[in-house]
């Protein structure tokens, strides 16, 4: 399995705070059975420029690889969470595309559904990239209105869930039901620390089907190789009386 979004490099964002916690989340990772990982720390293009970001984000990386010794570890490449905004546009973002692929990963504001979310990755899609809409299952907005997700994704984006949710027996029913419809694409850990974030890849294989997870390794496998997206159809997810369907 892939784990497409994480953040594990050391001492740059929320995520691992040093190099040793970034060691002990790999051999977590790699005990759960994840080959490859892509190391996104978050982006905020109000906070720093993007060349600053690159620098930064290469300094810790030197620092995760020197620590990492002979042991055997999964594939990493490079990536980012880049923070939703129409500027984005303007700041080269095929510099932030996960490891130098033609996929951003992007996160949206948890409450508010982003203004000219469809001209930016319209845009975006124009500019030959397809942006991953980053854990679609915290969006209150999409919650409520599937409509807006499907749009989204037929403007050319793709949407990655967390394990999380999955493994949550009150909160599954979303989720699961986005991969069912089309409207969710990857799956990805988020992984921040050891304890109340820690990857939990391992858990995933108990929580959805082989369907399920068959067409997530599909996904994972057109990313690393980049691939271009198939054809997707999405389809609303309405919340029925005891379930999603
Ligand atoms: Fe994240």
């Amino acid at each position: 399995m892939l784990d497409l979004h994480t953040h594990i490099l050391p001492a740059i964002d929320d995520g691992a705070v040093d190099t040793e916690m970034s060691l002990e989340m790999l051999r977590k990772e790699r005990e759960h059975g994840v080959k490859r990982i892509y190391l996104t720390p978050h982006f905020d293009p109000y906070a720093m420029d993007v060349d600053t970001f690159l620098e930064l984000r290469q300094k810790s990386f030197d620092t995760l690889k020197n620590a990492l010794g002979e042991e055997e570890w999964p594939e990493m490449r490079l990536g980012a969470e880049v923070k939703y905004s129409p500027e984005l546009l303007d700041m080269s973002p095929e510099k932030l595309t996960l490891g130098g692929s033609d996929y951003l990963l992007l996160e949206l504001s948890f409450h508010h559904y982003p203004a000219h979310l469809d001209q930016v990755v319209g845009e975006l899609d124009g500019m030959g990239i397809t942006p991953i809409l980053a854990h679609v299952e915290r969006y209150s907005y999409f919650r409520k209105e599937s409509a807006l997700l499907v749009n989204a994704i037929n403007n050319g984006a793709l949407a990655q869930i967390n394990v999380e949710p999955l493994t949550d027996k009150n909160d599954k029913g979303f989720a699961s039901a986005c991969i069912d419809h089309s409207l969710a694409h990857f799956i990805g850990t988020d992984a921040h620390n050891l304890t109340s974030r820690a990857p939990n890849m391992n858990e995933l294989g108990s929580h959805v089907s082989e369907i399920q997870l068959s067409r997530l390794k599909k996904f994972s496998d057109m990313l690393w190789e980049n691939e271009a997206p198939p054809h997707i159809r999405p389809t609303l997810v309405q919340k029925g009386l005891f379930r999603y369907k």
